[in-house]
């Protein structure tokens, strides 16, 4: 039976920090504060939104909420960003993701000025991260990574398997595990011999988007497994990518969902926008 990584906790604790952090700032003139933008009314962006807000009054940093309409033209989201941008009251900014389909996400994303990324999207951002000189580490990579730092096992010399390639989860995990010295294989919906790659990780960290997709003969003894995953079920449940019940049999640690990696996205915003404040009023880390 495998040890259970309380991301609730942990990111509590981060929370915390961060509070303490801002209000200390505070206290010198500096305000952080976070500009969340929503267009239309996609009900899982909602949620995630208003947990966002709730974080930055937990955490002492302001949020400025920008809700618009599905209807709103690539245009108007620039101009918003643009604005954004220039104001100095707003340390970060977050365009909150999938964007309606007439908006190019990757124009709305090269338009937010790299200093206030919070998310790390920016490829400026991504560079950074690639030569391991960065100023914001993605949210959720930053997440796992704290996650499994809380296990005291190092990431030195260990094979790590990332599922999942994506641009905001798979490609920053494996590049920081990278950073950590481990020995990362990425593995993808083209992967060959899955189970079997996925049988030699020590560290598994699973961001495929599939429900219970990875199963307990995928996952070696004593293996640290980080489950990305966040399926919405037919029943309503939401479930993780991993097969929890049968994995924590066989892994030494391992993230529940909910309670795991999703808190600590949120912590590790709220860690940024501290930092984007810093960076903007020339404070030392
Ligand atoms: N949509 C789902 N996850 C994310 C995230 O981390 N950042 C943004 N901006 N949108 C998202």
């Amino acid at each position: 039976m495998s040890n259970l990584i309380d991301g609730k906790a942990i990111a509590a604790r981060v929370k915390e920090e961060v509070a303490r952090e801002a209000a200390e700032l505070a206290q010198r003139g500096i305000r952080a504060g976070l500009a969340v933008v929503i267009v239309g009314d996609d009900p899982a962006s909602r949620i995630y939104v208003n947990n966002k807000k709730k974080a930055c009054e937990a955490c002492n940093i302001r949020s400025y909420e920008y809700a618009l309409p599905e209807s709103t033209s690539e245009e108007d989201l620039l101009a918003l960003v643009e604005k954004l941008n220039a104001d100095p009251a707003v340390s970060g900014i977050l365009v909150q993701l999938p964007l309606p389909r007439q908006i190019s996400e990757q124009k709305v994303i090269a338009a937010i000025s790299p200093e206030k990324d919070v998310d790390a999207f920016h490829a400026v951002n991504v560079g950074k991260i690639m030569i391991g000189d960065f100023d914001f580490l993605p949210c959720t990579p930053a997440g796992c990574l704290e996650l499994i730092d809380s296990t005291g096992v190092s990431v030195e010399g260990k094979r790590c398997v990332v599922i999942g390639r994506s641009n905001i989860v798979g490609k920053p995990m494996a590049m920081l595990l990278l950073h950590r010295n481990g020995t990362v294989t990425i593995c993808h919906s083209k992967t060959r011999g899955l189970r079997e790659i996925c049988r030699e990780a020590d560290i598994l960290v699973a961001a495929v988007g599939k429900p219970k997709f990875v199963t307990a003969d995928m996952v070696k003894e004593g293996a640290v497994v980080i489950d990305v995953g966040m399926n919405r079920l037919e029943n309503g449940k939401l479930c993780g990518d991993v097969d929890f019940d049968a994995v924590r049999e066989v892994a030494g640690w391992i993230t529940p969902v909910p309670g795991g990696v999703g808190p600590m996205t949120i912590a590790m915003l709220m860690r940024n926008t501290l930092s984007a404040a810093k960076l903007q009023n020339r404070v030392q880390a």
